[in-house]
């Protein structure tokens, strides 16, 4: 195929401007010349007259993905895979992108997912760029730790808990201001200056508990924490490591606060602590206590020192958690996190909106209509605007940016969250409000005590 040739099928098309296969048959001939801006666009055109031809679909991402516009290309091909049946075509495509995209691990699972469909497209080079890259992130492969109790200890069915290098920042955490500073002084700092922190004699150690509503950021900021710092990100919920067996929880707490000891800097993240609490149906009373105090034991750090590891806990139901988790040098700090406020929810929404196609966008309109709005359900809310645009980009045949009137939109199909959790909570901080610990729930609904 040559320039005449081509030329000669943009006439044949201007005569038939519905002929599919023709038009097809045109943009697949660019892509074998390399000329993929140009392919990209009578994809393009010939998409707007067949939309959902899955095999021009396919096309345009493999010109989206030889210029390099992967996340373009990544949005069109998810929707081609999670098709019941597939163009094994389009898991190589899917493999290519997400070797781009630097996740050479899902790359290698879409590459093998190609071959399993259709042999014939073994493709030597890509297999070798898929395996060099996993090569290199070999070290970044996660660790984990195995969680005993089980007849066979190499046995696959095992529990266990990974060891995460978070790649998210403090700046991938839109407000949450109050609680990234103390994490800075109690946490941070320390670890940063422990010379400083010896020389004024302060001491180093315990932990800081995050409380507050469902999908507020508690979980993404401990990540964040860990990433800001480069350390190790371990996170456990505590029904992970519950074992029906004597003894076998505690030893379980045990292995994971040594290895975190080992892997310093570690941040050690533990969920739903509340479910350590004594006040559970499900645990017997006294095996309860001894898990607490194993776990008092490990942040005391009586056996081992605790230098270098960060621990942060949260829960939504702080009013079950043990008193004797608030002593100086455990939880001694108990932070409040609320919903975000105004600025915050502006935040959160360009953070989850970032390299997306964006139209212009007036953030304080949607602010003001998502008052007691959780983190999570501000990005509900960009996912249902992407949505949205997307089935619009597909039909058009080239990308739609989001605009302020999406996010307007998803509000009517996407409610706030979070109000059931202040009508328990407003009970206990206004009847169970022991040394003032929820003043702060109080201040959040406006009640004067
Ligand atoms: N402040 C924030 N900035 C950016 N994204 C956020 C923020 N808060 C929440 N999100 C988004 O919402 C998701 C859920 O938040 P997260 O899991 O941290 O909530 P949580 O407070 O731990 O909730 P739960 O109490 O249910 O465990 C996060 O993965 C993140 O994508
Ligand atoms: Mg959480």
């Amino acid at each position: 195929m040559d320039i005449n040739e081509i030329n000669e099928l943009r006439e044949a098309i201007k005569a038939s401007p519905d002929n599919i296969p023709l038009r097809k048959y045109l943009a697949n001939a660019l892509i074998k010349l390399k000329k993929f801006e140009e392919a990209e666009l009578e994809y393009k055109n010939a998409l707007k007259h067949a939309p959902n031809n899955a095999s021009l679909k396919l096309g345009l991402a493999l010109a989206f993905c030889e210029q390099e516009k992967t996340s373009l290309g990544l949005v069109i091909i998810e929707e081609l895979v999670e098709h019941d049946q597939p163009l094994p075509r389009a898991w190589l495509v899917y493999a290519k992108l997400l070797l781009q995209a630097k996740q050479s691990n899902a790359a290698k699972g879409a590459y093998e997912n190609a071959i399993a469909l259709d042999e014939n497209l073994k493709d030597a080079f890509l297999e070798s760029q898929i395996n060099l890259s996993n090569q290199k992130n070999e070290e970044a492969e996660p660790q984990k730790i195995k969680l005993g109790g089980f007849e066979d200890e190499d046995a696959d069915d095992g529990k266990s808990i990974d060891i995460e290098r978070p790649e998210i920042s403090f700046s991938d955490v839109g407000g949450m201001d109050k609680v990234k500073e103390e994490i800075r002084m109690k946490i941070i700092h320390p670890l940063e200056h422990p010379e400083l922190y010896k020389m004024y004699g302060k001491k180093i150690g315990g932990g800081l508990l995050m409380y507050g509503p469902p999908g507020c950021g508690k979980t993404h900021l401990a990540r964040a924490t860990a990433g800001q710092v480069n350390a190790n990100f371990i996170s456990v919920g505590i029904s992970d490591i519950l074992d029906m067996y004597l003894g076998q929880s505690e030893r379980n707490l045990h292995a994971i606060f040594q290895r975190a000891r080992d892997m310093k800097p570690c941040v050690l993240f533990f969920d739903e602590v509340d479910a350590l609490g004594a006040n559970r149906s499900d645990m017997k009373q006294s095996a309860g206590r001894h898990l607490i105090n194993q776990f008092l034991s490990e942040l005391d750090g009586v056996e081992a020192d605790n230098d270098g590891v960060l621990i942060l806990a949260a829960t939504n139901a702080p009013w079950h958690l043990d008193p004797a988790f608030r002593r100086p040098g455990r939880f001694d700090r108990i932070l409040f996190v609320p919903p975000p406020d105004e600025p915050a929810r502006a935040s959160i929404l360009q953070i989850h909106l970032k390299e997306k196609p964006l139209g212009k966008i007036d953030y304080s309109k949607v602010v003001k209509k998502t008052a007691e709005y959780s983190g999570a359900d501000m990005k509900a809310l960009v996912d249902i605007a992407i949505e949205s645009k997307l089935d619009e980009a597909i039909r058009k045949g080239k990308p739609i940016p989001v605009e302020t009137k999406d996010l307007i939109q998803a509000t009517k199909k996407h409610k706030p969250t979070t109000k059931e959790w202040f009508q328990t909570a407003k009970n206990y901080a206004l009847f169970a409000n022991e040394a003032g610990l929820y003043d702060d729930i109080l201040k959040y609904l406006k009640i004067k005590k």
